[in-house]
């Protein structure tokens, strides 16, 4: 029998435990894995572009476990009713080849993608960091702003959305969770004194979120929206003023903020400096940019502590997903078994 982790057993997992905790020890994990960079399989995901949106699937290996995420990105479905990112995925056994649990993914990727804009953050912000604007008030903006409170102190925010409904939906969500919280009727006013920026837009396009003259010295850019060729947020110029961090070069070349810079354009890579190898940011004044489009090992992490929860909690189905015949060579022989009485009834025999 395979784990299942529904979308009701998710979020118990995530309302007994608290979110805030649920964050804390997903971060924990998600640096973990970053530290253990090299033991990881590693390629670009493999993305199926239609006019509306894209489809992609995301697999990595430490070679003791393997994990895949089905994702996708539709812009355009919220005004259809539909989220424009929906998920699932599966955590393997490599030893076996058989799958240990398959689950929900559409909440485990906001908490995921959360907690490691704030793990970047961490160790890219200006120390003491206390106030952040966010442009893009809909799916994943709770999750930022919490991963952000929880793990850096980030209490001022400063919202905007081209929609005034989804900044009015993120205040009543936060209302008593001890934000002092600002609503912005443009992305200048959102920016203006803050810290940090967090942008986790929507649209189809090479939008222009920020502009050069938004961007002041010594702040950190968490730009989560850029993820898709063509699908960008930032003006070229705040890039080439900002020291830049990304997941998996070859991935965020093909899909970031970074896809508008020559392919040999100097990056860093945020392990390195997760591992204390490298330099985050050098000095106050310098800009500092986490170029986000979210990697396969951050699912592994998120799966393999959802596995971790589950089991610590029960608090998950099992699925009937994998033949299991008596003798492992007699596949044929589950179907000449004898019906059982349950089937049997069900079959009318
Ligand atoms: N980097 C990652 O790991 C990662 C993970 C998940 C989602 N994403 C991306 O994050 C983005 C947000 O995802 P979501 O689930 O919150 O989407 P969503 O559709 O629920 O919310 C997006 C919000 O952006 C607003 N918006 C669009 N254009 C804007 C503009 N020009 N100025 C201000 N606001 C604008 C929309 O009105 C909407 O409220 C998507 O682009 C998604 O692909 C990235």
């Amino acid at each position: 029998m395979v784990k299942f982790v529904s979308v009701d057993n998710i979020l118990e997992i995530v309302r007994d435990q608290g979110i805030e905790e649920f964050l804390q020890g997903l971060a924990s994990y998600v640096e973990e894995d970053f530290k253990r960079w090299e033991l990881f399989d590693k390629i670009p995901r493999v993305a199926s572009h239609s006019k509306v949106g894209v489809i992609e699937l995301m697999p990595t290996s430490d070679g003791e476990h393997y994990t895949f995420k089905y994702v996708n990105g539709h812009p355009k479905n919220t005004k259809e009713g539909l989220q424009t990112v929906t998920a699932f995925g599966l955590l393997a056994d490599v030893y076996t080849g058989y799958p240990l649990m398959l689950s929900e993914m559409t909440v485990l990727t906001a908490l995921r993608t959360a907690a490691t804009s704030a793990v970047a953050a961490k160790v890219l912000a200006r120390p003491g960091s206390k106030s952040m604007a966010m442009i893009g008030n809909g799916a994943q903006s709770e999750f930022q702003a919490i991963a952000f409170k929880e793990l850096l102190g980030i209490t001022d925010l400063r919202l905007y959305d081209i929609d005034p409904k989804a900044t009015e939906k993120l205040m009543r969500n936060l209302n008593g969770r001890g934000f002092n919280l600002t609503a912005c009727t443009s992305g200048e006013e959102a920016v203006a004194g803050v810290d940090i920026i967090t942008t986790v837009t929507a649209d189809k396009q090479n939008a222009t979120i920020l502009t050069d003259n938004m961007v002041g010295s010594g702040l950190h850019i968490n730009a989560i929206g850029g993820d898709c060729p063509g699908k960008t947020e930032l003006h070229k110029d705040v890039l080439l003023r900002s020291k830049i961090f990304v997941e998996y070069p070859p991935q965020t070349r093909i899909e970031g903020e970074i896809q508008q810079l020559d392919d040999d354009y100097p990056v860093n890579e945020l392990w390195q400096v997760i591992r204390g190898e490298a330099k985050g940011r050098d000095d106050d004044r310098q800009i500092t940019l986490f170029d986000s489009v979210g990697f396969a090992t951050e699912d592994f992490s998120a799966l393999r502590y959802l596995h971790d929860r589950a089991v610590a909690t029960g608090l998950y189905d099992t699925l009937d997903m994998v033949a299991d015949p008596t003798d492992p060579r007699d596949l044929f022989g589950l179907l000449t078994k004898p019906v059982g009485p349950k089937l049997a009834v069900e079959n009318g025999i």
